[in-house]
């Protein structure tokens, strides 16, 4: 069983380079579904999500080439199959995004509930299916498959009464080419929205107003392939963020794009932390101990969700109260009994966490109950006296490309570590 091993107190100094978005190229890589033709993406991150997202598309008759480790081309002529089975779809959640793909090109589409991130409570595609059936699809699930089938999808009108990401993007997908007008209301606004949007409409899609809450889609009888570079990943750039100012350290953080980070800035900047913005980058420093502030996550522009395990974890270690409230998931909380066993006072009401900051943490053995969960772990160890060993890393490589490797340059101390069954121990740096 592989865990990362953290010896912690070092503080982080130098700079670390962004890939390419999880959440916009599990979206982007699906939508290649909808033009039989060649497409060439650039600035695809190397985790296990694209991994599994990729593996899927390629069972589906897709063809994948790697033009270098970051720079893929997929050829989807001769895609033959609408149907994608549980075996294919239970390590990844977006897979549900191939229902508005397929639906949106073939009019019928047969997908397995998806697994994935499950952070201890129900996650519900209520409003995606509703958002299929204002284009006219008829919905069944049986099984654990949904089915989504229309004999002509028509553009309609879409209110979303709970802003979701997964709704906008998989009815965006499903209504480019739909007969007539499509209106999304209540729409999310994350940059992956607007990097899916303009994929599209690069692809000869005519999609207006993302980025803002009511998307406009006229739908066109034909789309090709196109090239596109994926924007940097705004959850990536922010958890090392956290992390330059959790250890005090000074870490440039590279290839991004300041706005898409602006409700972390503000929020470590509170803290006490310097955030210093340029064209495509940011330097993340701070010295002594930072002081608590109250989060409130909502859909964006507000504090994404996303960076609250993470920005829990700094506030654990900083002077006073904070209060962290999650509005978008009913149970992000789970993590925090990982972090109380390293030493930090957290208690759960509701939906907030009332963090008491503590001078110090102690490692621990751990794990990283998700994605974002593990992200925390890590902040904690890298500030934490002592050694912490992560269990359960596979969440942390389905959405952070070489973890070890971009930390170990800016001076952590993290090792990936092999602990066979024999327990003879095996290190694997970087
Ligand atoms: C996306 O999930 C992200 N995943 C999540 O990131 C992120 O936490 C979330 O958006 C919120 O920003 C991907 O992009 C692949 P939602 P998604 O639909 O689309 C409720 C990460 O760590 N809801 O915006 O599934 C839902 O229960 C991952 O990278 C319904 O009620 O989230 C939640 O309370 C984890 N019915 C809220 O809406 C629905 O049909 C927002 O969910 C859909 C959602």
């Amino acid at each position: 069983m592989e865990k990362f091993v953290i010896r912690g107190g070092s503080e982080l100094h130098g700079e670390i380079e962004i890939s390419g978005a999880k959440n916009a190229a599990v979206a982007i890589l699906p939508a290649t579904i909808l033009a039989k033709d060649i497409f060439t993406i650039e600035n695809v991150p190397d985790i296990k999500d694209i991994n599994s997202m990729l593996q899927i598309l390629e069972e589906m008759g897709a063809a994948v080439r790697y033009l270098d480790r970051s720079t893929i081309q997929i050829d989807t002529r001769n895609i033959f199959s609408q149907t994608v089975p549980y075996e294919l779809t239970k390590n990844l959640r977006a897979s549900y995004y191939l229902l508005g793909a397929l639906l949106g090109m073939y009019n019928h589409a047969r997908v397995a509930m998806p697994g994935g991130c499950n952070f201890g409570g129900v996650r519900p595609i209520d409003l995606h299916l509703k958002g299929f059936a204002s284009l006219g699809a008829v919905i069944s699930t049986d099984g654990g498959i949904v089915e989504a089938k229309a004999s002509k999808l028509l553009g309609g009108s879409i209110y979303f009464d709970k802003v979701s990401v997964g709704a906008t993007i998989n009815v965006l997908l499903a209504a480019v080419k739909a007969r007539g007008i499509t209106i999304i209301e209540n729409a999310a606004r994350e940059p992956h929205i607007v990097d899916l949007a303009n994929f599209l409409n690069l692809m000869g899609a005519n999609i207006k107003g993302a980025g803002t809450d009511v998307i406009k889609v006229e739908g066109v009888s034909e789309l090709h392939g196109c090239d596109y570079s994926i924007i940097p990943d705004q959850i990536e750039a922010g958890t090392y963020m956290v992390a330059a100012a959790a250890t005090g350290g000074d870490v440039v953080i590279k290839n991004i794009i300041p706005k898409h980070l602006e409700p972390i800035t503000v929020k470590l900047r509170e803290c006490g932390a310097t955030v210093e913005e340029f064209d495509d980058s940011v330097r993340v420093f701070s010295h002594g101990r930072l002081q608590g502030c109250n989060i409130k996550t909502k859909p964006h522009p507000g504090f994404p969700t996303d960076m609250q395990p993470q920005f829990t974890a700094l506030l654990a270690l900083c002077e006073g109260m904070s209060i962290v409230t999650d509005s978008v998931w009913d149970n992000r909380f789970r993590y925090v009994d990982q972090l109380t066993r390293m030493g930090a006072q957290i208690q759960i009401e509701g939906k907030a966490a009332i963090v008491q900051g503590v001078a110090s943490l102690k490692g621990a053995p751990v794990k990283a109950d998700d994605l974002r969960a593990g992200a925390a772990m890590i902040i904690a160890g890298l500030c934490a006296k002592g050694v912490t060993e992560i269990e359960d890393i596979v969440h942390i490589d389905r959405g952070y490309e070489d973890v070890v490797k971009k930390l170990t340059a800016v001076g952590a101390d993290i090792a990936r570590v092999d602990f066979p069954e024999n327990m003879n121990i095996r290190t694997k740096r970087a």
